[in-house]
């Protein structure tokens, strides 16, 4: 297999957000400077190429209708977390499928919550889910992560349980690896988390689509692996999207 990670793509005219398309208005870009697009988050080099491969090969079957995914669709999910998180026991029953992590998020607290509710989630937060949470009546309580001696952000546990106990939260999303700020949780993070979780009932909606994108010496922990109440208590979102730039697919 051949990964081509040097070449520099033109992607204008292809409907790219991050090239056709900047999210403010009259922006005027000096000559001579091009514009970096810290704004979304896809890639710049091409895919592995068995991907459009396979794309190009199912597409010559040209009727689109309603699908149901097949037996290997659940296996191959199954087997990658089992490979890459260590995770056993997944079954084909606890795997569900949405266009999309947002749309997975939404629907997640659209049984866990009722409208009007408050949703606990880490500051900084990714943009994706403020709109798409506030947009379907849900309010967001940040609690802000703290730095460290080191300069390490950490979970602020203190503020997480005051916001839990006087905001009456029984949802809350869990990033990680986080977005914005990059960190692996380390286990005893998510371990001290799920206790609180534990301790209040808050539901948890663990997106971890950057999980595959890891650093060399870091490893992710899936946070149904914390505890037999971590598992029953989370939903966790997993996408292709980010892993092999997919996302506009
Ligand atoms: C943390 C996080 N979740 C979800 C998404 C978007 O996922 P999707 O396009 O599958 O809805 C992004 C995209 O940047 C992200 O950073």
């Amino acid at each position: 297999m051949k990964y081509d990670f040097t070449t520099i793509m033109d992607r204008s005219g292809m409907d790219a957000i991050a090239v056709d398309k900047i999210p403010y208005e009259n922006v005027q870009v000096e000559e001579g400077f091009s514009t970096i697009p810290m704004w979304v988050a896809d890639m710049n080099f091409q895919t592995v190429p068995t991907i459009p491969e396979a794309m190009i090969e199912r597409t010559k079957h040209a009727a689109y209708g309603y699908f149901e995914p097949r037996k290997e669709y659940y296996d191959a999910i199954i087997n990658w977390h089992q490979t890459r998180n260590g995770v056993t026991g997944l079954t084909e029953e606890a795997i569900g499928y949405e266009n999309g992590v947002l749309g997975g998020l939404v629907s997640a607290m659209n049984v866990l919550c009722s409208k009007g509710d408050k949703i606990l989630v880490h500051a900084p937060t990714y943009i994706g889910f403020t709109h798409s949470m506030e947009n379907n009546g849900y309010h967001l309580i940040h609690s802000d992560l703290k730095q460290d001696e080191a300069g390490i952000w950490r979970m602020d546990y203190e503020d997480m349980e005051k916001k839990i106990k006087e905001e009456h939260i029984h949802a809350a999303i869990l990033c990680s690896p986080h977005n914005p700020c990059g960190r692996v949780w380390e286990h005893w993070e998510l371990e001290k988390a799920m206790e609180l979780y534990q301790k209040y009932d808050v539901y948890i909606v663990s997106d971890e689509i950057w999980s595959d994108l890891t650093l060399t010496g870091y490893r992710h922990i899936p946070t149904q692996m914390i505890s037999e109440d971590a598992r029953i208590r989370t939903v966790a979102l997993y996408a292709p999207s980010k892993t092999f730039n997919l996302a506009g697919w």
